[in-house]
């Protein structure tokens, strides 16, 4: 294949670009002749061009130009300059929406949406579908063949719902199809509760919080339309050209299951816009370290991040980058599984609400900024990995995510936290952030995932079990690995109803020999858990930070115990020999402190290396592999220099040095090994 034809994230290189929108500059053509030699300066490659370009393309209903984009396409192709194409139904035009005010949506409230803003169309709405599709066929009909386009960028960061006739119609007949008679339904949603019991389908109203089942069939259903909505775009595009299809996530986004989305694209594309100025740095990364193995473990292949910013993203950033922040934020991604990291935007624009928002050229247009050295420093490093593009991430580990499972969660009633503490279900960050502190590869998957490549498998407070899962969890651990279970886990089945027998259900109870009677939510500092005969970072005593169970060890050995009240001397840790593994139940929230000693003495126990050994607390390693070649990604988190010492021989990619085993990280800095 030769460069021209290389498509998506199969260049030989790393993609390096970001959203481009000289449509709103064409009436100063010296700006967007000046754009292609700032991109080479800046290093750049590549573009997500038309994302908003829709009354540019078409003024008025049935009226194309495509004069503006032949031109910008041709001169990214003159330029060597690869670019992802937008459908531009991310925002609609004015006419559109005035004309047919049935493309905007109907809120909660019942009331019907002004035209304004962006993405908040109806996805039902027949004029929208007709209006998107022939747009998105003039598009891929023009440029589905033009050798700059090496990928299609659906709309943008798809988000929202809609409750017009039209849409709560769908949503009956999507419960039609699935459950085939109102008795099942009803049988389903428990609608006995409250008098529900529904005598036709009409009456079922997703915003009745009554029925718990209600709210998480309506999320399901928002997931079915969205992803119906973008292959009605996608379906179009594969009609004319060969280049792959993704569409923008934005991290774990609530309203939709993106690994659904997810199997509408050919690879992932995610935005990420950390707030580093609101939290410990090591907070910030891991979560954004969680999102990108997510996204990576979604097609077990590199995925893009297709928006990030260069500067101050102003809408949730206060503060100017600290040294090393930037570069830190992009390996971070590329460490992580990216092949390539785009901004949002290449140019400020003159106006609108995001005038102010971080660029790489800025308002005074020229490449003498801070930001824009710093992208082209950067572009230029990226240049020179071009032998990691592409390079795997092999995980041990695994941390089930689940979204369905935090959807029921959040529609039940109860177990809210402390005052305070958020009810959400963040125990899936909280250990994967004290695994990722054991300096480990991992993969964030869901619970449908297989689990057998892993050897370690963390399951927090999986509420939700759908079928199956309990047996191929046995099944893992019977094999020999070695699986974590917690708090909340096995309470409820696919339609939210409560599951009998005893917590954790579906066999669980009996598999890990625990029962979880009851639970409960103290305040900060109520509830200790003592270990039993052994110590963590010295210590053997650990506040319980949120929610916690009565269990009863039935069958398993008690690693700890309550330390307070009624319930002190309960077990809250629990330890249980299953075929050739071990399966462990740990009742309470724990800090990430006491997390991460314990699964770095599980993980010795296995034999499962740090990536890297006696790296400090503050920082952190990833490890890409190709062709015989290990990469590890070692990035400080913390504004001190860092001093490590590493075994074996390490190279610095960029230096050449082969520095033996000294390695200074000065405040935020990240380096590039290779071993
Ligand atoms: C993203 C969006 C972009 C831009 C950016 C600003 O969510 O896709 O169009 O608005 O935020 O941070």
């Amino acid at each position: 294949m030769s460069e021209e034809t290389r498509f998506g994230l199969e260049q030989p290189f790393f993609l390096h670009g970001g959203d481009y929108n000289p449509d709103q500059w064409l009436e100063q053509p010296e700006i967007i002749e000046r754009d292609f030699e700032l991109m080479d300066k800046a290093n750049c490659n590549t573009f997500s061009i038309g994302v908003f370009s829709w009354t540019k393309l078409e003024p008025s209903d049935g009226v194309f130009d495509f004069g503006w984009l032949d031109n910008i396409l041709n001169l990214c192709e003159k330029h060597g300059k690869r670019v992802f194409l937008a459908t531009p139904t991310g925002a609609r035009p004015a006419w559109l929406g005035n004309q047919f005010p049935e493309t905007n949506r109907i809120l909660k409230d019942g009331t019907r949406a002004r035209w304004n803003e962006r993405e908040n169309h109806c996805y039902t709405s027949p004029v929208m579908r007709e209006h998107a599709a022939r747009i998105v066929t003039r598009l891929a009909e023009r440029y589905g063949n033009h050798p700059a386009v090496c990928g299609w960028h659906i709309s943008n960061e798809f988000n929202g719902e809609c409750f017009c006739p039209l849409c709560l119609e769908r949503f009956h007949n999507y419960l039609k199809d699935k459950y085939k008679t109102l008795e099942t339904f009803n049988q389903a949603a428990w609608a006995g509760f409250w008098s529900h019991i529904y005598t036709d389908w009409s009456q079922i109203d997703p915003r009745d919080c009554t029925l718990d089942l209600l709210d998480l069939e309506w999320k399901r259903f928002i997931t079915v339309c969205t992803v119906e909505f973008m292959k009605l775009e996608t379906d179009i595009i594969r009609t004319y050209s060969q280049a792959p299809v993704t569409t923008n996530m934005m991290g774990f986004y609530n309203g939709l299951d993106y690994w659904r989305l997810a199997e509408a694209c050919d690879f992932i594309a995610d935005d990420c816009y950390p707030s580093w100025d609101k939290e410990e740095p090591l907070k910030v990364g891991a979560r954004v370290a969680m999102s990108h193995d997510m996204h990576y473990a979604m097609k077990n292949k590199p995925f893009l991040m297709m928006e990030s910013c260069p500067g101050r993203p102003e809408w949730c950033v206060r503060k100017m980058r600290r040294a090393g922040e930037f570069e830190r934020e992009m390996l971070l991604a590329i460490g992580h599984g990216a092949d390539g990291t785009m901004y949002f935007q290449w140019r400020k624009g003159r106006g609108g609400m995001e005038k102010f928002h971080g660029a790489v050229v800025d308002h005074d247009g020229s490449n003498r900024t801070m930001i824009f050295k710093r992208v082209a420093d950067y572009g230029a490093k990226l240049k020179t990995l071009a032998e990691i593009h592409g390079a795997a991430i092999q995980a041990d580990c695994a941390v089930i995510s689940d979204w369905e499972s935090r959807w029921a969660l959040m529609s039940t009633f109860g177990f809210q936290g402390a005052p305070g503490q958020e009810k959400e279900n963040d125990m899936p960050l909280r250990h994967y952030s004290a695994l990722w502190g054991c300096h480990v590869s991992i993969a964030v998957i869901e619970q449908v995932c297989d689990f057998s490549k892993y050897k370690f498998l963390i399951v927090p407070s999986l509420y939700m079990l759908k079928k199956g899962v309990a047996e191929r969890l046995i099944q893992f651990t019977e094999k020999g690995g070695t699986l974590i279970l917690t708090n909340m886990t096995g309470m409820v089945d696919e339609n939210n109803q409560a599951i009998l027998g005893g917590f954790p259900g579906n066999g669980l109870r009996k598999f890990c020999g625990v029962w979880n009677e009851d639970v409960d939510c103290p305040d900060p500092g109520e509830q200790t858990v003592m270990l039993n005969g052994f110590q963590l970072n010295e210590r053997n005593s650990f506040p319980v930070t949120g929610r916690c169970e009565i269990i009863h060890a039935e069958d398993a050995d008690v690693l700890a115990t309550y330390g307070l009240d009624f319930y002190k001397g309960y077990p809250a840790i629990t330890r249980k020999k299953a075929g050739a593994g071990y399966v462990f139940y740990i009742a309470a929230d724990l800090d990430e402190e006491v997390l991460t000693a314990f699964y770095k003495l599980l993980l010795m126990n296995l034999k499962i290396k740090p990536l890297l050994p006696g790296l400090p607390d503050c920082v952190r390693v990833a490890k890409r592999s190709k062709d015989g070649h290990d990469y590890y990604f070692v990035q400080n988190f913390s504004n001190e220099l860092q001093h490590l010492s590493l075994s074996g021989k390490m190279m610095n990619i960029w230096s050449g040095n082969a520095k033996g085993n000294k390695i200074y990280l000065g405040p935020g800095e990240s380096t590039i090994l290779r071993a």
